[in-house]
């Protein structure tokens, strides 16, 4: 049975399986937190080109996040040692920043989730250095459909499987594989907290959407099949069969009439091309 948990703000939130229901000081926070991530996801837009090394892209990350008044929450998060994700290519996440250096026509995620005044605001979305083949753009468009879809799901008295079941049923128009191994999270005062938020599933089913919950979205749809194995460094995945991989991300919160979305782009560069 799915618990649910009203957050008043000073309490200590633990990681206790519940879901927890947020008021409008929590909104105000991740109103905040998510804006600091949008706002870093732009800056990122010219500087994603070939030639540059996805370090220098992670740094850029760390020096806005420590300019305004957060730190990186993947600093030091489960022994992961960078600002943000660089996923490129067959990569479906969690890239780690190297000396690397981007090449005409990857396509790349950036996941960034500064950490403000106790709240996380976790977004990412696709770039691509120079210009790509038509397919690897469609599916770039299309993950990024995904996404929308399922956040139009995102409403009081909603399933959490009206989402993953509108986010599924897109993708298979186009025969993508949608990745299983990783989901979207609760979050909050915490990075990673319930629900899991599953990218596939069958509507009417999961816990319900009640305002104040906040969670992220953020399907991983493979041009190939679904399945994803981690390399040896303990962190990238990739696609088993190589092909490319895309992902978008945004933290939204339930409201009374639908749901806020905490990570748009003030700029209005939700997706590749960015000129
Ligand atoms: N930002 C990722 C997410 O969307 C998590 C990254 S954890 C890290 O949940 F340690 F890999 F950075
Ligand atoms: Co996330
Ligand atoms: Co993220």
């Amino acid at each position: 049975m799915t618990q649910y948990q009203h957050i008043t703000g000073t309490e200590t939130v633990l990681r206790d399986g519940t879901i927890k229901l947020h008021g409008p000081e929590a909104f105000e926070g991740m109103r905040k937190a998510g804006r600091l991530a949008a706002e870093i996801l732009d800056a990122m837009a010219p500087l994603v080109q070939p030639g540059a090394s996805t370090e220098d892209l992670d740094r850029t990350v760390r020096e806005m996040m420590l300019d305004g008044g957060a730190v990186p929450a993947t600093l030091g998060y489960r022994g992961y040692t960078h600002s943000c994700c660089i996923s490129i290519n067959h990569v479906v996440c969690h890239g780690i920043p190297s000396s690397k250096t981007l090449k005409d026509g990857d396509i790349l995620n950036i996941d960034v989730t500064p950490l403000l005044d106790g709240w996380h605001g976790d977004s990412s979305r696709m770039y691509i250095a120079g210009d790509a083949s038509l397919k690897a753009r469609r599916l770039v468009e299309v993950t990024y459909e995904c996404l929308m879809i399922g956040i139009e799901k995102a409403k009081p008295g909603a399933r959490l499987g009206d989402i993953g079941a509108a986010i599924q049923s897109h993708a298979e128009q186009y025969r993508y594989g949608i990745v299983r191994e990783f989901c979207g999270h609760g979050l909050g005062r915490l990075f990673h907290d319930a629900p899991e938020v599953v990218h596939a599933g069958r509507a009417g089913t999961g816990p319900e959407l009640k305002p104040g919950m906040f969670f992220t979205i953020e399907p991983m749809i493979n041009l190939g099949k679904s399945p994803v194995k981690l390399l040896n460094d303990g962190w990238t995945a990739v696609t088993r069969d190589k092909s490319l991989s895309a992902q978008f991300e945004h933290s939204i919160g339930i409201t009374e009439d639908g749901c806020e979305i905490f990570t748009l782009s003030p700029r209005g560069l939700h997706k590749p091309p960015h000129e």
